[in-house]
């Protein structure tokens, strides 16, 4: 089996992990244009922004040439995922022909201006990730087909991101990170950003093609980066994931 991730504060390669197999970072993937991947079972986990995959995800996915009997994908996802399991299925298809398993996992939500991260980390045992975990890890090893079936409710929240115009990359994104003077220039950021858009010099430079991850923000040790309507300083990466394993994943 081998698995494709995305993931910038490590929710995704824990569960990658967990499920087990070749797991193989998408923004490697990217770097090093390898689109084709061949085995038995093929599966892709990502996070929810926007209630769709992350931008890269969608255009790995887009070039891909993915060949398995038996495929599928999960999107993590922190508070509502709306029609992400939808637009799953449509990538997958298009990816490898055929879609045969998608499911959502909720985690701690990572986005830092809707939720206060201390406050996701201390209500994670309600979300039972380990449960959700287990019940997909088991349902992959006996090969099930399942897609689920996305509610009027979720539809509305697709609905209302796109009609609200909300974008995973903001065209302002460049200047959204503030960087203070507690930062001691020891380019974590830019070894952790999965698009390479940190320059560490003499100081921190953002430039022009985010993606809108925040992987920089949680991961930064000196809690130095920002952003803009933040709801608190609280930060989270996923207990069961080094920052050395973010990084080789990403750099
Ligand atoms: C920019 C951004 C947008 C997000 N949008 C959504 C969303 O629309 N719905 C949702 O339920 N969670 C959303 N999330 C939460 C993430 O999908 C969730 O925390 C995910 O598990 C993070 O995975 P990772 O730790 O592997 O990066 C968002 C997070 C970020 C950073
Ligand atoms: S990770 Fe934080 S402390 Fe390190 S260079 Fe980046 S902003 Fe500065
Ligand atoms: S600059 Fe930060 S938020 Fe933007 S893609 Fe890189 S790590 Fe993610």
């Amino acid at each position: 089996m081998t698995i494709l991730y995305f993931s910038a504060t490590g929710n995704c390669l824990s569960v990658a992990k967990k499920l087990g197999g070749n797991l193989l970072s998408i923004p490697q993937l990217v770097k090093h244009e390898q689109y084709e991947i061949e085995d038995d079972v093929i599966g892709v986990i990502c996070p929810t922004y926007c209630a769709d995959a992350p931008r890269m995800v969608q255009q790995y996915l887009a070039k891909a040439k993915l060949k398995a009997d038996y495929t599928f994908m999960i999107c993590t996802y922190g508070y509502m995922a709306g029609a992400a399991t939808d637009h799953a299925e449509k990538y997958l298809k298009a990816a490898a022909g055929h879609a045969d398993y998608v499911a959502k996992i909720i985690m701690a939500d990572t986005a830092l201006t809707r939720f206060e991260s201390q406050k996701q980390i201390d209500t994670l045992p309600e979300k039972h990730v380990d449960e959700q975990i287990e019940t997909v890890r088991t349902d992959i090893e006996a090969r099930k087909h399942s897609i689920p079936k996305v509610t009027l409710g979720d539809k509305a929240v697709d609905w209302l991101y796109h009609a609200a115009g909300a974008s995973q990359i903001a065209p302002d994104k460049a200047k959204a990170h503030i960087v203070n003077d507690q930062c001691v220039l020891c380019g974590t950021c830019a070894k952790i950003c999965p698009s390479d858009n940190i320059r560490v010099t003499d100081h921190v430079e953002f430039l022009d093609h985010c993606e809108g991850c925040l992987g920089c923000v949680h991961n930064c040790p000196k809690n130095a980066i920002h952003v803009k309507g933040e709801r608190s300083n609280a930060r989270f990466r996923n207990p069961d994931v080094k920052l050395t394993e973010l990084i080789k994943a990403n750099q």
